[in-house]
């Protein structure tokens, strides 16, 4: 069965980009495929962090997740720095990347441009990423559009591993939801919607509560002009409103506009799909006990080193390492 695996950074909160991005993608398949789903904790340590937020939003983050119905008797279910061969992993790949490689991530551009201390684990940040994509042989990578650069250079990076030192990994490649690959901000819709947003305005958040929902969708920037069309390009408010129906309810976009003539009637619509779509989760998030989740999360990372570990030991003996007696 081919494996598919998406991995969430505990940096700000979880929002419906998130959601629609990658949690609902690998929550959906997780009967039908060999699924991994995990908390990439070690990813949150290559900015500027407070550390009792990221041990604080791990158990909240695992939490929502469950919430979201991530099925730990039918996924792998963890925290990326529970399971040590991510990083152990993660240097051997180091010596298979090339430093220019790394440099050309957009991402990376992005981020170190706007950090005064740039850290070297930005720069190494996707190659931490490939490690945790190839050190379980998966064939199918959920993610939003923005990572698939990243995706793109775990799979060049196996390729080349395989064809220098003999077949070891699986190929990967990137999968995209059919709509909102990159939902748009609702305040400043020619930004994605991101944890890192500075204003909460435009994030419609997993654990808001749904007047809050109902509240951020009702004021969400439209376009000049009163038509209802999908037309990201010119009208990108308006567009990413539709998008957002049609990723909560079904349909697409374009079919979706022609059934609205007025603004106001487009966001209520919005504002119910968001809420019946995210109030549930928030349910079961406030249900969760902290102590059950802790739990789901050790009996995860053991299994998951069960896989890791020969896999890591296949890697080591490949590239050139003296196996110890
Ligand atoms: P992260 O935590 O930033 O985002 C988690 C997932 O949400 C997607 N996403 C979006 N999708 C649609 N619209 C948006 N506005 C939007 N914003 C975010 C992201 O594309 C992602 O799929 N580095 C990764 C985590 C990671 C990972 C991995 C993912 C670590 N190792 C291995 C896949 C495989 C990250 O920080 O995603």
């Amino acid at each position: 069965m081919p494996r598919r695996l998406t991995g969430f950074t505990p940096s700000g909160d979880l929002h419906l980009g998130n959601h629609i991005g990658a949690i609902a993608p690998i929550i959906s398949g997780q009967a039908a495929a060999d699924t991994v789903v995990f908390i990439s904790d070690l990813h949150a340590l290559t900015l500027e962090h407070d550390p009792a937020q990221v041990r604080r939003r791990t158990l909240e983050f695992a939490t929502v997740l469950l919430a979201a119905g991530a099925d730990p008797d039918a996924c792998l279910f963890l925290v990326q720095s529970h399971v040590p061969e991510h990083t152990e992993l993660h240097y051997l790949l180091e010596c298979a990347t090339g430093f220019g490689e790394a440099q050309r991530m957009i991402q990376f551009k992005e981020k170190s441009r706007r950090q005064q201390h740039v850290r070297l684990s930005l720069l190494t940040y996707p190659v931490l990423m490939a490690a945790d994509i190839l050190l379980y042989d998966t064939a199918e990578v959920p993610v939003g559009e923005d990572q698939r650069q990243h995706v793109e250079l775990a799979r060049d990076v196996a390729q080349r591993f395989n064809a220098r030192y003999g077949q070891t990994f699986t190929l990967p490649q990137a999968v995209h939801p059919p709509v909102a690959a990159r939902l748009m901000d609702l305040a400043a819709p020619d930004t994605k919607m991101s944890k890192s947003a500075a204003s909460p305005a435009g994030t419609l958040r997993l654990l808001d509560e749904p007047d809050v929902l109902r509240r951020k969708v009702m004021r969400a920037v439209t376009d000049a002009g009163t038509d209802v069309t999908y037309d990201p390009g010119h009208r990108p408010g308006v567009s990413n409103l539709l998008t957002i129906l049609a990723s909560c309810t079904g349909g697409s976009p374009e079919q979706l506009a022609a059934r609205f003539t007025r603004y106001s009637e487009l966001k209520e619509a919005v504002a119910d799909a968001v809420v019946t779509t995210l109030a549930p989760v928030r349910e079961r998030y406030l249900e969760l006990d902290p102590d059950h989740v802790r739990l789901v999360l050790r009996t995860g990372a053991e299994r998951a080193r069960d896989l890791a570990g020969p896999k890591v030991r296949q890697v080591k003996e490949a590239i050139g390492l003296l196996p110890p007696v």
